[in-house]
C-alpha cells in the first residue's frame, strides 16, 4: 500500500452540518489556505475534518499534539541502524510529501518551538525545511495545514502566539443546536428521536452550569455515548450518570443539580 493510500478515509464518516461550513472549507482548500477549527471538545471538529477529506478525496494524516512533542516528532529524525542511520519522515512531512491534509490536532498543547516549524508551510513558500536532513521540502500541491483548538482551555501561558494565528483561516465549532444534535445521536446510537431529544436536554442543563462550577459543558460526544449505553440496555439515568455526570465533574453540588435535572427530564 502506498503512503498515500493508507492514509484514505474509505467510508463516508457520517456529518452533519451544522452552518455552511462544508462549503466554505472546500473554498479555503480549493485556494490551499491553512484551515483552524476553534471550539470545546467533544463538538464535531475533527469528525468535519475527517469528512471534508473524504468529500475532497484527500488523505488524511491526524497528530494529537501533546506537550513532550518535539519538531523531531513533526519533521522526522534519523534512525540508528544496525547497517548505519535511516531517515524517517515525521508526519507533518510525509503529509506535504503525498499531498495530505495534515489536521494537528489541540496544537496549543505543542511547545513554541515545535508550533514554528509550521510557520513556512503555511504562507507562499509551502516549505518545510528538514535542517537535519539538509533538505527543503517543497509542499505538494495538494498538502493543505489544519489545526484544532479549544479556547477555553487558553490561558496566558498556553496560547497560540498572534503570528501563528494569523497564518490560519478559522471556525468557530460548539455543540449543535439541540435538534440537530438529537439527530446525530439518534443516527450514531441507533437509538429513537424522542429518547435522543431527553439525553439532549439533559446535556443543555448540564451546559447551563457552565462557568457555575462547570469548566466545560457536556460534549456531543459524551452524548453519544449515553445513547450508546442506552442502545446497549441500559436504563436512561444510570446512562447519564455513567457518562453524562461521573466524567464530568466531583463536586457533589454540581452532581446533585444534575441529578435533578435527569430525574426531571426521565420523569
Ligand atoms: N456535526 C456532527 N455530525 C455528526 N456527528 C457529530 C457531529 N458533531 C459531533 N458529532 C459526534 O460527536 C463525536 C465527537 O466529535 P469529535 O469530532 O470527535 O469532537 P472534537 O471536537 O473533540 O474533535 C463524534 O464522534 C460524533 O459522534
Ligand atoms: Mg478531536
Amino acid at each position: 500500500m502506498t503512503d498515500s493510500e493508507q492514509y484514505r478515509v474509505r467510508q463516508e464518516p457520517f456529518y452533519r452540518q451544522q452552518g455552511n461550513e462544508v462549503a466554505l472549507y472546500a473554498a479555503a482548500y480549493a485556494a490551499r489556505l491553512p484551515v483552524m477549527v476553534k471550539g470545546p471538545t467533544g463538538c464535531g471538529k475533527s469528525r468535519f475534518i475527517e469528512y471534508m477529506a473524504w468529500k475532497l478525496d484527500r488523505p488524511l494524516i491526524t497528530v494529537a499534539c501533546n506537550e513532550d512533542m518535539t519538531a523531531s516528532d513533526l519533521v522526522g529524525r534519523y534512525l540508528l541502524e544496525a547497517g548505519g542511520t535511516r531517515w524517517l519522515d515525521g508526519p507533518l512531512t510525509t503529509a506535504a510529501r503525498i499531498g495530505a491534509i495534515c489536521y494537528l490536532d489541540e496544537i496549543v498543547e505543542a511547545r513554541q518551538d515545535t508550533t514554528v516549524v509550521i510557520h513556512p508551510l503555511t504562507d507562499h513558500r509551502r516549505t518545510l525545511p528538514l535542517d537535519k536532513k539538509g533538505e527543503l521540502l517543497r509542499a505538494h500541491v495538494d498538502f493543505q495545514l489544519v489545526i484544532s483548538y479549544n479556547p477555553g482551555y487558553q490561558s496566558l501561558m498556553k496560547d497560540l502566539k498572534q503570528s501563528t494565528k494569523q497564518r490560519f483561516t478559522a471556525f468557530d465549532f460548539d455543540y449543535p443546536e439541540a435538534e440537530l444534535e438529537a439527530t446525530i445521536l439518534a443516527s450514531e446510537s441507533g437509538i429513537d428521536r424522542a429518547l435522543a431529544a431527553q439525553l439532549v436536554a439533559v446535556g443543555t442543563a448540564a451546559r447551563r452550569l457552565k462557568g457555575h462550577g462547570l469548566d466545560e459543558g457536556v460534549s456531543t460526544r459524551l452524548l453519544v455515548y449515553a445513547a450508546t449505553l442506552v442502545r446497549h440496555g441500559v436504563a436512561a439515568g444510570d446512562a447519564c450518570r455513567m457518562a453524562l455526570v461521573r466524567p464530568i465533574t466531583d463536586d457533589r453540588d454540581i452532581r446533585e443539580t444534575l441529578e435533578h435535572a435527569i430525574d426531571a427530564i426521565f420523569a
